[in-house]
């Protein structure tokens, strides 16, 4: 039998997060966050102090990078990087690494992989129903008011909800 996967894709601060590891407890399967996936590559751009924009570089750091994840926890490379990949860095530099062609193609492959090796799964992300599993169980495609998806974020994280309104605006039109 084919493994149950289901699709959750939405924009940023559509509440992707929260329904997606509430329907993997209440089923009892796998979660797996994508975007901590692209934010993970970014950390370790960071890290070694590349650019963002430096394709090449960028890609090569995507196929060695080694990830440990967890419902709530990511290391990089053996780093614990679950804060720091939600740091306003990694914000302004995660669209970069996410439109690099090498960086999408490797992520596929792995989150491919992962749904074979935990035999199915909730799987967040914005390409997840779309582009990886085309064919997944059920495709749930989240929407909320840019508004709402500020002061979700504001209220995670702090900040101001216009600017952080702002910041979303800028980040759908670039991602
Ligand atoms: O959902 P998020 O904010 O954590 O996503 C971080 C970035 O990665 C954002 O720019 C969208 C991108 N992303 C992507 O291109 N494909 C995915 N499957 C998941 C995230």
């Amino acid at each position: 039998m084919r493994p149950v996967v289901i699709a959750i894709d939405g924009p940023a601060g559509a509440g992707k997060s929260t329904i997606a590891k509430a329907l993997a407890r209440d089923l009892g399967i796998a979660y797996l966050d994508t975007g901590a996936m692209y934010r993970g590559v970014t950390f370790a751009v960071l890290r070694k102090g590349l650019s963002a924009t430096d394709v090449d570089a960028v890609g090569r750091v995507a196929q060695a990078v080694e990830f440990a994840q967890t419902t709530d926890a990511l290391y990089v490379d053996d780093v614990d990087a679950t804060a720091a990949i939600r740091s306003p860095e990694v914000d302004a530099a995660v669209s970069h690494i996410a439109a690099n062609s090498v960086v999408r193609d490797e992520m596929r492959l792995r989150q491919r992989q992962w749904i074979a090796d935990h035999n199915g799964g909730v799987v967040e992300g914005r390409d997840i129903g779309s582009v990886v599993f085309p064919d997944a169980t059920l495709k749930v495609y989240l929407v909320a008011t840019p508004l709402v998806r500020a002061e979700r974020r504001v209220a995670q994280h702090g900040g101001d909800v216009a600017e952080i309104a702002r910041a979303i605006a800028e980040r759908d039109e670039r991602d």
